[in-house]
């Protein structure tokens, strides 16, 4: 049996994230973890907040706090909205933790003795009123390409070109706004990525199994030639750089962050005893290893990560499929953090229940292109699919057999020819939404659930028990005892995506939830759930959505 080890990119620890997040990398890569375990596999499904770099000290100065109390709240902070999204991470780490900083110095010091790291002098930016270096997002000025005032030292927001901060004019402070910005000598460490071009170019050419996007992305990145790394900064928040002369710097942001992956299964492993991270992390081709992300993290994942994990000569587990996403877009325009556009996480789960997110964002994947969520496609697809298809269907059955059955699944037998073209034709349906999921194809397998539970309304329309009811009770009992097996089905299939209404379901229909199993042989599943057992009513599951309503409450920018 195939173990899967599953990583969602780290989410910054900077501010809740937005539904754009959530769609890119966390969401897409919990469907698939709960698809492996129904399916019996093993998941190991990691994730946790990237939480060094200059990002997340300008945050907490802006909050006045010590950088380490600010992570700390913001990491429980999003823990906490990504439980109640049904996140079902196996543990939610921390970059800034002792693991990823045992880790990181060790992969370093290895790389090191291995000669991939090259000492470089450079010149920095230095504000002799801060009396400190200013790295990259610490130095602000006019952008060189668009004459954007606010541009950051290593990009510009507004163009999104990388910039050399040389090439600000006008550069300040953004600590202290100081505009005595000089530029001054000092050392650096740097990762020789060109030396692994021949060996990162041979792996990837054989990774036919990662999808276009990734490719590309990644093949570009190795044509343009690849450009040796700067992996220390001149700060004290982040990992320390354990080398002589390099005690007042810290690792960049981008060197600590994917180790934290590792960091993650070796803190799993120490909560419980028996677990083992090296079962995982140094698995042979028993373990898959999955990693979510959104485009502009793929270099990182496909090229820089991987020389890293090359270079320190440890049995690592390189990754092998990267599953990237491109962009979810907000009513024709960016998501913006900084600018408050778009849905966040919290909001959202203050207007409607996670399922809907995750249904609608699952459903309309940025996959194949960059996608735009507007409330009203948002609010019409939750309203076709789970009010009226999913919704509909739990609601006409269950309460049909409240009504008709006193609350017990009728003894109806095995049914007839219809309900053996129902099984024929679920189990083609089954085995596509499988090899969707296989696949990693959201959107195709959202639109295979979609048609199963298309199918099971059809099916009653068709059979019509409420009419057989009055002529032919035994019939309607059979129809009915299919129907809630049905609607068992439809909520396991549905599990991945809306997994708080699916089990909501199955415990209305006295199915256990501890494991919730893949459905694989429709006419056995049709007649899983026995006569006599007796059902309750789950409340309305999805009442209907107004466009008006959400449009109104979404509308407002987010407060500061
Ligand atoms: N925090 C990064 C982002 O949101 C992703 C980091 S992924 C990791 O773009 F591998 F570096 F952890
Ligand atoms: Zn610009």
């Amino acid at each position: 049996m195939t173990k899967f080890l599953i990583t969602s990119a780290l989410p910054y620890v900077n501010g809740v994230k937005h539904l754009g997040n959530l769609a890119g990398s966390l969401l897409p890569a919990d469907i698939h973890a709960r698809f492996r375990r129904q399916t019996g596999h093993d998941v190991l499904f990691l994730c946790g907040t990237d939480e060094h770099g200059t990002p997340a000290e300008l945050a907490a100065a802006a909050a006045s706090l010590p950088v380490a109390d600010y992570c700390a709240r913001q990491h429980m902070i999003q823990a906490e909205i990504y439980r109640r999204f049904g996140l079902s991470f196996d543990h939610f780490s921390r970059t800034s933790g002792a693991a990823n900083h045992r880790l990181t110095q060790e992969i370093f010091a290895r790389l090191d003795a291995a000669g991939y790291i090259e000492e470089r002098t450079l010149r920095q930016a230095y504000s002799p009123t801060d009396r400190r270096f200013l790295p990259d997002r610490y130095v602000i000025g006019t952008c060189p390409h668009c004459g954007h005032p606010a541009a950051r030292g290593d990009q510009c927001e507004s163009c999104t070109r990388l910039i050399d901060p040389h090439e600000l004019s006008e550069p300040r402070s953004a600590i202290s706004g100081a505009r005595d910005i000089e530029f001054r000598e000092t050392r650096h460490l740097f990762l020789k990525l060109a030396a692994f071009e021949g060996r990162l170019r041979c792996w990837i050419d054989a990774r036919h199994d990662w999808p276009p996007l990734v490719q590309s992305i990644a093949r570009k990145w190795l044509d343009e030639g690849l450009r040796d790394r700067c992996i220390t900064r001149d700060l004290t928040w982040g990992v320390p750089v354990p080398k002589t002369g390099f005690a007042d710097k810290v690792f960049y942001v981008w060197f600590d962050a994917p180790i934290g992956y590792i960091a993650a299964g070796v803190e799993w492993a120490e909560q419980a005893p028996g677990r083992d991270w090296r079962a995982w992390w140094q698995g042979g081709d028993e373990v898959r290893y999955l990693q979510f992300l959104a485009k502009d993290n793929v270099p990182f994942h496909a090229v820089s990560f991987p020389a890293t994990l090359l270079g320190s000569g440890l049995p690592l587990k390189r990754v092998d499929i990267i599953k990237g996403f491109n962009w979810l877009t907000f009513e024709g325009g960016k998501f913006s953090t900084s600018e408050g556009r778009g849905i966040f996480t919290d909001r959202a789960l203050e207007l409607l229940p996670a399922d809907t997110w995750r249904w609608w964002l699952a459903a309309n994947a940025p996959e194949g292109d960059d996608v735009d969520f507007t409330v009203e496609r948002f609010v019409d697809g939750i309203n076709k699919d789970l009010a009226d298809t999913f919704g509909n269907l739990v609601n006409r059955c269950l309460s049909f057999v409240a009504n008709r059955f006193d609350g017990k699944v009728p003894d109806g037998g095995a049914g007839g020819a219809s309900e053996r073209d129902l099984a024929a034709a679920l189990d083609r349906h089954l085995a596509h939404l499988r090899a969707h999921h296989e696949a990693l194809a959201f959107r195709k397998a959202a639109d295979e659930v979609r048609s199963i539970w298309k199918l099971a309304n059809a099916y009653l329309a068709h059979a019509a028990p409420w009419s057989a009811i009055k002529q032919d009770p035994p019939r309607a009992a059979a129809i009915a005892r299919t129907g809630i097996n049905l609607v068992r089905l439809a909520a396991l299939v549905g599990w991945p995506f809306i997994p708080f209404a699916a089990a909501e379901v199955l415990q209305c229909l006295g199915d256990g939830i501890d494991r919730v199993a893949w459905p694989d042989r429709a006419r056995e599943d049709l007649c899983a759930i026995p006569a006599g057992r007796p059902i309750k009513l789950p409340p309305p599951l999805f009442p209907k959505i107004s466009r008006e309503a959400l449009a109104a409450n979404v509308a407002g920018r987010r407060p500061a």
